[in-house]
């Protein structure tokens, strides 16, 4: 459970972007939860529907940040956050066929929340190193 604080090996010292991750993954801990508990549908749809919009909010401003900075790994990086985005719109298709099948609903989050840790330490980090050297030279 993420506990309102990024764990340190999380953080990628980009202040916009550390807080969206965090958000990212507190939303992921809420479905989780909802779904163990048996909880309210109505909000369990809302939280599916707020995790994936709020993904696509986040690519985009990340992306953002690494065309500003001309960030030589952008394309790699696009393509990495392209393919989740693909896999993030057959989850809000099943979401919307098959709400009451908790066992794959919770599946799908779990490995939601397996690939934002994964990419976040491998791949935002290193594009936070770039990025903050960037800025860092700028001011
Ligand atoms: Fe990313
Ligand atoms: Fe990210």
């Amino acid at each position: 459970m993420f506990h309102f604080t990024l764990p340190a090996n999380l953080k990628t010292n980009i202040d916009s972007i550390d807080r969206q991750h965090l958000t990212l993954l507190i939303t992921s801990d809420n479905i989780l939860t909802n779904l163990e508990d048996k909880g309210n549908t109505e909000e369990l749809t809302d939280l599916l529907n707020f995790l994936i919009s709020y993904t696509e909010t986040h690519f985009a401003d990340e992306e953002e940040i690494m065309k500003q900075a001309n960030y030589p790994g952008f394309e790699a990086h696009k393509a990495e956050h392209d393919s989740f985005r693909m896999r993030i719109e057959s989850m809000s298709k099943v979401n919307q066929l098959s709400i009451d099948n908790t066992e794959l609903i919770t599946e799908s989050v779990n490995g939601v929340k397996k690939w934002i840790i994964d990419h976040v330490f491998n791949i935002d980090i290193k594009m936070a190193e770039y990025i903050n050297k960037h800025n860092e030279s700028k001011a």
